[in-house]
């Protein structure tokens, strides 16, 4: 994993980190769209491993003691959509705390770099090519309708 600058670490601080992860988390569990994935875990351990998370990315010197991403998450159901939920939540909460521009897109990139190992899924956004060149096969409810005989 490509780990950042001491620096920005030091920048943010344990506190301040832990601050906004606690809050990302209140936010994630609520949500519409990915609260329902979060019913019945561990808040607190999903904060304290995350936390190990973004320090280590921040370039702090300290060990991750979670389990695997990739293993922990396959088991879930996580479309692309949600993962990108889930990064809207990390921006909005990151702004809210006015947290340092460059912490904040080191974290950003962090996360996308990470997608793979989360979701084999696409991202949500409208290929409108591809929808456009697919066939249209009979009863496909984007097949031109038949013209009505009289
Ligand atoms: C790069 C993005 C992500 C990071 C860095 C991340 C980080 C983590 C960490 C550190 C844990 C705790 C691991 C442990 O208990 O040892 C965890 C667990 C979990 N994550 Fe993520 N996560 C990401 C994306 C997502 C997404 C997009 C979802 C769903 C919307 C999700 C849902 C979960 C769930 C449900 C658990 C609990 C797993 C369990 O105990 O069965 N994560 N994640």
């Amino acid at each position: 994993m490509k780990r950042g600058d001491a620096a920005l670490f030091d920048r943010i601080g344990g506190d301040r980190l832990r601050a906004v992860i606690v809050e990302f988390y209140e936010h994630v569990f609520a949500d519409v769209m990915i609260g329902f994935l979060f019913a019945g875990k561990d808040k607190a351990r999903l904060i304290e491993k995350e936390w190990e998370l973004a320090a280590r990315m921040l370039g702090a010197d300290l060990p991750y003691t979670g389990r695997p991403m990739k293993e922990v998450h396959a088991r879930h159901p996580i479309l692309g959509g949600h993962f990108d939920r889930r990064l809207q939540i990390l921006k909005n909460v990151m702004a809210t705390h006015a947290i340092d521009p460059e912490v904040q897109a080191v974290w950003i990139d962090h996360t996308q770099a990470m997608r793979a190992q989360i979701t084999a899924d696409q991202g949500s956004e409208c290929d409108h090519d591809a929808a456009a060149s697919r066939a249209h096969a009979p009863g496909d409810s984007t097949a031109p309708l038949p013209l009505r005989r009289r």
